[in-house]
């Protein structure tokens, strides 16, 4: 018996057959150890001490090793539902710098191998810094409320007219009011305008404002600085041109584009530094003279990126994730 149950239980290779063995070996109602049980009833009472520890011994045996074979056939089940660890993993979405952020470090590096050091101001300023001590008078049209974004500041404890800068060239001032000549800084950041929004403009972009003042600084030295500039950026020749203009603080002035297929895209406003401006800050225009510029970060990333389509600049702040992967 105990021969034949081994083996039984030993060749057994499934669930469904080890259950069968059971019921047949060591089945309770009419299985092969009743009938071994049975013969304990024929011995004598002398042997039966004797026969019936036999008669345990290989039921435990049995017993233990049906037991042993039924675990061992239940675990590629238990296995199969634990961790498969020749799957192929489960990758985090990992996310990326703003496209407008990138441009602004990238700018910064260029500025930075050209001798300019990075200056900040602050978004929301006063009169003085973004029209006054640049020449803009009262009566001029940039100072329109229409034209700006004024905070409702009336009734506060200073009453002094406060809003969302229209331009970077509010640094110039802040960097000039606490630095004596020379200076070479660039300046990035937001500017806001009340403007219609369309492929081309926003309510709020961003601008590279840039001033280098020493003596004997001049035009010359303006339009190399902004072609070595759109050259590192775009990395091959840029065409630079400038177009006649005005701006309060800058005589002469210009309107800069760069060369774009077969036109011109404007890129921003210069010029050299007016008189006035140096005046207000305490620069004795007599003896240094300077440069400024004000570019359209977007304008640059645009072209880079070639976003041509309807949605233009509005694609920087739509904040859809299908376009922010690109970068
Ligand atoms: N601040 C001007 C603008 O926003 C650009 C500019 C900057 C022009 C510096 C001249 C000098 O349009």
């Amino acid at each position: 018996y105990e021969q034949q149950a081994l083996e039984a239980i030993q060749s057994a290779g499934d669930p469904q057959r080890i259950e069968e063995v059971r019921v047949e070996f060591l089945g309770k109602k009419k299985g092969r150890l009743k009938d071994l049980q049975s013969v304990l009833g024929k011995v004598t009472p002398e042997e039966r001490p004797v026969v019936g520890r036999r008669f345990n011994e290989i039921k435990n045996r049995v017993q233990s090793a049906w037991e042993q074979k039924r675990d061992q056939l239940a675990k590629p089940a238990a296995a199969a539902e634990a961790i498969d660890v020749t799957l192929p993993g489960v990758s985090l979405p990992l996310g990326s710098r703003h496209p407008i952020a990138q441009t602004i470090d990238e700018f910064k590096e260029i500025m930075g191998r050209l001798g300019f050091s990075v200056a900040d101001g602050p978004e929301i300023e006063d009169e003085r810094h973004n029209f006054e001590a640049l020449n803009i008078p009262l009566d001029h049209p940039a100072r329109d409320p229409l034209d700006n974004f004024y905070l409702a500041t009336a009734g506060r404890s200073s009453d002094r007219p406060l809003l969302l800068r229209s331009q970077t060239s509010t640094v110039q001032i802040r960097v000039m009011e606490q630095t004596a000549p020379p200076v070479r800084i660039v300046s990035l950041g937001r500017v806001y305008r009340p403007d219609a929004i369309d492929a081309t403009h926003s309510c709020m972009f961003h601008q590279m404002e840039g001033l280098m003042v020493d003596r004997g600084i001049t035009m010359a030295d303006l339009k190399t600085v902004l072609r070595l500039f759109a050259t590192a950026y775009f990395g091959d020749d840029v065409h630079v041109r400038f177009r006649p203009s005005f701006f309060p603080f800058t005589e002469p002035s210009v309107e800069v584009d760069m060369a774009w297929g077969d036109g011109w895209l404007e890129i921003g406003g210069a010029g050299m530094v007016d008189p006035n401006v140096l005046k207000a800050v305490g620069y004795d225009p007599e003896e240094v003279t300077g440069f400024a510029f004000g570019l359209g970060v977007e304008r640059f990333a645009m072209r880079r990126f070639a976003i041509s389509d309807e949605r233009g600049i509005r694609h920087f702040y739509d904040n859809d994730v299908r376009f922010l992967q690109q970068f």
